[in-house]
C-alpha cells in the first residue's frame, strides 16, 4: 500500500512514521508513506497556499491551484483508490472504515488547515471525507496520522501476531475484555483464577462474557 499525504506542515507528520509499528511496516516494505509539502506547489513568490474568503469572514482558505497541481502530479504517476480530505465535517472514522481502507492500494490524504479548503477542491478532487471525532483540531495532520495508523496496522504482516488485530476492540463491535500479565498477585490484587486454570474453553467463555459486560456498561450503542 502507498499513502501520499499532502500537508503544509510535513514536520508535524514525520515522527509517527519514524517509530514503532509504523516504522517497521515501512522498513519491511509493506507500506510506503510519502509526505508532500503543499508550499512546493505554490505558484506565487511568497509560497502562499491560502487566501481571504470571498464574501468576507474570518479565517483564510486553502487555494485550489497548489492542491490541484500536487494531486494532478500524483495522479499522473499512478492510479489512486481514494483522495481523502481530513475534516471535522467528514464521516466519523470507525474500525469498519479502517478495515476497508487497509485493502486499498494507493490513497492520497489531504490535510486541511486554516478555515479549510476552497469548496471546489472537495467537489472535484476529493472522493472521501473523514473526521476522527466531534472536535476541531488545528489542522488535519494529526487526524491523518491517526487514520494512517489505524489502516497500516491492519495490513497483513504488519503486526507480528496477525490474530491480534482480529481480537482488537471494535472488530466484532465489542470492547476488549480485561487483560493481565505476571505477577499473578500484586499487593494482594489477584488475577482472576480462570485465567490461570489452563482450561481454554472456560477462558474463552470468560473473555466473551467480560467483553459483553464491558460493552454493555461503556458503549451500549455498539450492541444496538
Ligand atoms: N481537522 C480538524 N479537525 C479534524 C477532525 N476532528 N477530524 C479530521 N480532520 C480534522
Amino acid at each position: 500500500m502507498r499513502i501520499d499525504i499532502i500537508t503544509v506542515l510535513p514536520e508535524l507528520l514525520r515522527s509517527p512514521f519514524e517509530a514503532s509499528i509504523l516504522k517497521r511496516a515501512i522498513d519491511k516494505g509493506l507500506v510506503e508513506v510519502h509526505l508532500h509539502n503543499l508550499r512546493d506547489y505554490s505558484t506565487n513568490k511568497h509560497k502562499n497556499v491560502d487566501d481571504y474568503q470571498f464574501g468576507g469572514g474570518a479565517g483564510m482558505v486553502m487555494m485550489i491551484e497548489p492542491i490541484d497541481l500536487c494531486i494532478s502530479k500524483l495522479k499522473a504517476e499512478r492510479e489512486y483508490d481514494e483522495v481523502i480530505y481530513m475534516t471535522p465535517d467528514g464521516e466519523t472514522l470507525n474500525q469498519g472504515m479502517a478495515n476497508q481502507m487497509s485493502l486499498l492500494k494507493n490513497i492520497i490524504i489531504l490535510c486541511g488547515h486554516y478555515k479549510g479548503v476552497d469548496q471546489r477542491v472537495r467537489d472535484h478532487f476529493i472522493t472521501k471525507e473523514i473526521s476522527i471525532g466531534d472536535f476541531v483540531l488545528s489542522g488535519g495532520e494529526l487526524a491523518a496520522a491517526v487514520v494512517s495508523d489505524a489502516i497500516i496496522r491492519l495490513i497483513p504482516g504488519v503486526l507480528s501476531n496477525e490474530t491480534s488485530a482480529l481480537t482488537d476492540s471494535f472488530q466484532d463491535n465489542l470492547l476488549s475484555p480485561p487483560i493481565y500479565t505476571r505477577p499473578a498477585e500484586y499487593k494482594g490484587w489477584k488475577v482472576p483464577d480462570v485465567l490461570l486454570s489452563g482450561n481454554f474453553a472456560h477462558i474463552d467463555q470468560w473473555r466473551e462474557d467480560k467483553a459483553l459486560e464491558h460493552t454493555k456498561n461503556r458503549r451500549p450503542d455498539l450492541l444496538e
